[in-house]
């Protein structure tokens, strides 16, 4: 029997999703607006027997909308539908009320960092994709929220929640349906942040994880504690973080890769086309086996016979891109995958042993994605699929924390 109903919003490539159905939830219905990663959405969490799972899929195809409800949104396009919750209803014939949990990563470009420099009123939602999922869950208001985010929501820098958060929890804890008062009713919570290796995921990623349980205390929802640590001592419960070596060397996958090459028609391997290794330059590859040799980074370069592969744009760089070009180590779970994660200008994505970057095929998998999930054929969307993905065993590990938590 399935643990409850849930439809994901922003659904992307199904990362979440598949989390769910590994639980053993019930997906029954996802929207999103970028139909690449629908489409990679649909092939393998509609189209394909997920019987190896105790969840499952109850629909033919996630919904291709907007999500903005209006509200200014720079990145979608603007000939798609806007949509109410009405709509999802609709959409996927259901009911209000039949849906248990509503999980939403709504992208955070506002909080990615770099672009966290205007200020905003006190008590105002900053962010217009935010504000939406708000009132998409006001309009269900379903047992269980799942929220997921960057770490910077939560504490841009400072140990305090930012106000986008306050705001947030403000919204939550008075949402209330009709039959019930102040008292009985708006959603307790817990958010955190956490590192999916402390998960068992091969990342090691800090997200927001908001778990928020209508009618409950806060006091009653716990995330549940991490299963992997990177030394776990004497404690027996934790078991030791899942490593590159643990997730991308394997029999299925070659590993020495000529660039330019995929794993398709190779004596002995399945045909997997995710499997491909960019081209690179031939300065960038001697560079790769010089950064190999002196370190792990192109800032060990400095000061060797070697200094002069460094590319011009670091030549007078002091500080920042210190993980550019950088190697991964076999032996730790991999960096936080991004949509340039299979490039190795853009971070600490060069295989560890082989001078390439990794392929796709290696990000899904650190992102712990399946070895059967299909990904889009061009090089941009599959890594931006991936590397927007919410890894399904951080889902499936901490959505447990809302399970048995009391309602009032
Ligand atoms: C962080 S990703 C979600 C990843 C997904 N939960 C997973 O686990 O694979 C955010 C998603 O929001 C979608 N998005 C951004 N703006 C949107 C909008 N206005 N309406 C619908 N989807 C939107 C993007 O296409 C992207 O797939």
């Amino acid at each position: 029997m399935s643990k409850g109903k849930v439809v994901d919003l922003f659904c992307g490539a199904g990362g979440a999703s598949l989390g769910f159905v590994q639980a053993g939830y019930e997906v029954v219905g996802a929207v999103d607006a970028y139909e690449r990663a629908l489409n990679t959405y649909q092939k393998n969490l509609c189209q394909r027997s997920l019987d190896e799972y105790s969840g499952s899929v109850s629909f033919d195809a996630p919904l291709q909308a907007d999500l903005s409800r209006g509200y200014e949104d720079n990145d979608v396009d603007n000939e798609l539908p806007t949509v109410t919750f009405e709509d999802i209803r609709e959409e996927f014939d259901l009911e209000k009320g039949d849906i248990d949990v509503i999980c939403g990563c709504p992208p955070c470009q506002n909080f990615s960092g770099l672009r966290d420099t205007d200020p905003w009123p006190s008590g105002k939602p900053k962010d217009n994709l935010l504000r939406a999922y708000v009132e998409f869950i006001e309009e269900e208001i379903p047992d269980v929220v799942f929220f997921e985010n960057v770490s910077n929501i939560m504490n841009a820098g400072e140990e305090v929640p930012t106000d986008y958060i306050d705001w947030l929890v403000r919204r939550m804890a008075t949402m209330t349906r009709s039959e019930d008062t102040l008292d009985n009713g708006g959603y307790g919570y817990e958010l955190d942040v956490v590192n999916a290796a402390n998960y068992g995921v091969p990342q090691k990623r800090n997200r927001t994880i908001g778990m928020f349980v209508y009618g409950a205390e806060d006091s009653d929802i716990e995330l549940p504690e991490p299963t992997h640590a990177e030394s776990p001592g004497d404690d027996e419960d934790l078991r030791k973080w899942t490593t590159v070596r643990d997730t991308i060397r394997r029999d299925d996958l070659k590993e020495d890769l000529d660039l330019g090459q995929k794993q398709v028609g190779i004596d002995g391997y399945p045909d997997d086309p995710a499997h491909r290794a960019h081209r690179h330059q031939d300065s960038t590859v001697k560079m790769i086996r010089a950064i190999r040799r002196h370190g792990g980074s192109w800032r060990d370069l400095r000061g060797t016979e070697d200094e002069n592969l460094i590319k011009e744009c670091h030549q007078n760089l002091n500080s920042g891109a210190s993980s550019a070009y950088g190697i991964m180590n076999w032996d730790e779970p991999a960096p936080t995958m991004t949509t340039r994660c299979t490039n190795v200008s853009s971070g600490r994505f060069t295989h560890p042993s082989e001078d390439r970057g990794i392929t796709f095929r290696e990000a899904a998998l650190l992102m712990d994605f399946p070895i059967w999930y299909e990904l889009p054929s061009t090089n941009q969307d599959a890594e931006r699929v991936v590397g927007n993905a919410v890894p399904p065993t951080l889902v499936k590990r901490t959505i447990n924390g809302t399970e048995g938590v009391k309602i009032r």
